[in-house]
């Protein structure tokens, strides 16, 4: 077979053009490079690609597969091939008169149906309808990890402003200190649990739950009518003792980090009310339509994943920074993190060879303006490149507080433009003269302030953060993923990098508690052992 990466490896060997020039020799570069979706924009304009890289990016689509997969994926075809299993977080979302097959059966009633019970149960709670033993619920414990905690963590804090229900907790770390601190001032007459863990066995979650349990044990009577489960393992949720009318089931097709439009979104729906949770659903669907139908040259998770590609597989920058201008979006970097980590950090392809490129990149950031008084001294000096991906709103949902929002989004664009622009060696002099330096002195202190500039970065922008929104952006990344991972060649959807740890773990327990002795562990291990026993 042809390598499909030959033609961008020498277009980039070739040497790409300043990003500076490539606007100076196309005012309508903007427009060109930049795409739309639903009140979204898209501006990738900032970056080296120029005509000829994103065509052989848009031949590299094509040619790896990725509307043929795309269509695979929507039809529910089992395209995670390493567990046999269909991808269908898109069925969670997915609207009126749709049908979506498993085997055979339309999976889109059950979901409904499921979904209709977590929007009575969610608006039970909401009303004080659903009671602790000391009344109505005033706090929700969200206890999970990983996809069955990230998502609606991270969505809660994003959605603050449409937050009217009670007030939201999420434990996920087995570190005792996490459930010690959250459970630290609640009242357990008050407190609802919801246990969030897809199989039901992760031992951080079963922990933690075990510790809520023994904390409303102490103060309630029946604690067990104060939990509730979220879960594919309606079998252990049983025998763990939770009512079954309040435990809320999906299918092993839905991964644990694209699950929260469902069930693991309990949390979320008790927070901002099952209005709004359907209005984030509306806005992950128009992404999927979007996704669907644009062409790959106006397709937004089509570019964000090309440039993505661009960035990392061709141009060899590791690590990309998500760098979200909106406090609320603060947990987006660390959604982001599994989201992109789990789902592409694999080095072998679907067919058991080596991939023949890197995998997906190190994915890292903090929101703007913080970020700007700590890391963006490397970003803008350090001698390794870092894409960066710019989020920003038109408007905050502080009226009151609009001149600040003009200083975020001014620090934003300022950023991108920094980036890109630099400031030369004669810049750099010019401003020294000014202020007094001259001969050595002067060129010293003016190369410490040269910035190379030539730094790429995109940007998202759109009007507010909505739930709407929230929802078109999850389900951008989500299919930036799948894009990605379709190119890659590998199986965005398993994630076997994560069970060695696992193990490894259990078998050290009772080598902590003294059961067991450390033959066989190396000299390191068993030395932290001795340590940390002593
Ligand atoms: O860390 C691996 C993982 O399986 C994630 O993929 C998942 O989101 C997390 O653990 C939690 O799993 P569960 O929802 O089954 O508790």
């Amino acid at each position: 077979m042809d390598n499909k990466w030959q033609g961008l490896q020498d277009h980039h060997a070739a040497g790409a053009p300043r990003i500076l020039d490539l606007f100076a020799a196309d005012p309508d570069r903007a427009t060109r490079f930049s795409a739309r979706a639903d009140g979204m924009l898209f501006d990738y304009s900032k970056t080296g690609l120029d005509d000829r890289a994103l065509a052989l990016l848009l031949d590299l689509a094509r040619v790896s597969g990725v509307a043929e997969k795309r269509a695979a994926m929507f039809a529910g075809d089992k395209i995670n091939d390493t567990e046999g299993r269909a991808v269908l977080h898109v069925a969670l979302r997915a609207g009126e008169g749709e049908e979506i097959r498993v085997d055979g059966a339309d999976v889109l009633p059950e979901i409904r149906a499921t979904r209709a019970r977590m929007a009575a149960f969610a608006e039970d709670v909401r009303q004080g309808r659903v009671t602790g033993q000391g009344g109505p619920i005033t706090d929700v414990v969200n206890i999970g990890i990983g996809g069955s905690d990230l998502g609606p963590a991270m969505a809660t804090l994003a959605l603050a402003p449409f937050h009217d229900g009670p007030r939201l907790h999420y434990v996920s770390n087995v570190d005792g200190a996490h459930v010690a601190d959250t459970l630290k001032g609640l009242d357990p007459e008050t407190t609802l649990v919801i246990v969030a863990s897809k199989t039901f066995t992760t031992i951080e979650t079963m922990t933690n739950a075990d510790t809520a349990k023994a904390w409303m044990a102490g103060k309630v009577a029946n604690p067990g009518a104060q939990f509730a489960a979220v879960s594919t393992a309606a079998d252990k949720t049983a025998a763990y003792g939770i009512d079954p009318d309040r435990v809320f089931g999906f299918e092993d097709w839905v991964g644990g980090r694209y699950s929260m439009w469902g069930p693991i979104g309990l949390s979320l729906m008790i927070a901002i009310g099952p209005e709004a949770f359907d209005e984030f659903l509306a806005g992950g669907r128009a992404m999927d339509r979007h996704f669907l139908t644009a062409d790959f040259g106006r397709n937004l998770p089509v570019l964000l994943a090309l440039v993505g590609i661009w960035h990392n597989q061709i141009c060899g920058h590791a690590t990309r920074a998500v760098l979200p201008y909106d406090q609320r979006l603060s947990r987006l970097p660390a959604y982001l993190q599994q989201l992109e980590m789990e789902s592409n950090g694999k080095r072998v392809a679907v067919d058991g060879n080596d991939l023949p490129t890197h995998s997906g990149p190190v994915v890292w950031g903090e929101p703007g303006t913080n970020g700007q008084h700590a890391f963006y001294q490397l970003i803008h000096q350090g001698t390794r490149i870092v894409p960066c991906e710019f989020l920003v709103a038109k408007q905050g949902h502080e009226p009151g507080l609009a001149h600040q929002h003009l200083l975020l989004v001014s620090n934003c664009l300022a950023q991108s433009e920094a980036l890109m622009r630099g400031r030369s060696l004669d810049e750099a002099r010019a401003i020294m003269a000014k202020k007094g330096a001259t001969g050595a002195e002067l060129e010293r202190q003016a190369r410490h302030r040269v910035f190379p500039g030539n730094r790429p970065s995109t940007t998202l922008a759109y009007a507010q953060l909505t739930p709407f929104t929230l929802g078109q952006i999850i389900a951008l990344y989500e299919h930036r993923v799948f894009v990605e991972g379709v190119i890659l060649g590998l199986n965005s959807y398993d994630q076997w990098g994560v069970e060695l740890g696992k193990e490894l773990a259990l078998a050290l327990q009772p080598v902590l508690e003294g059961k067991t002795g450390t033959a066989g562990k190396d000299g390191s291990t068993a030395a932290l052992v001795a340590f940390l026993r002593g």
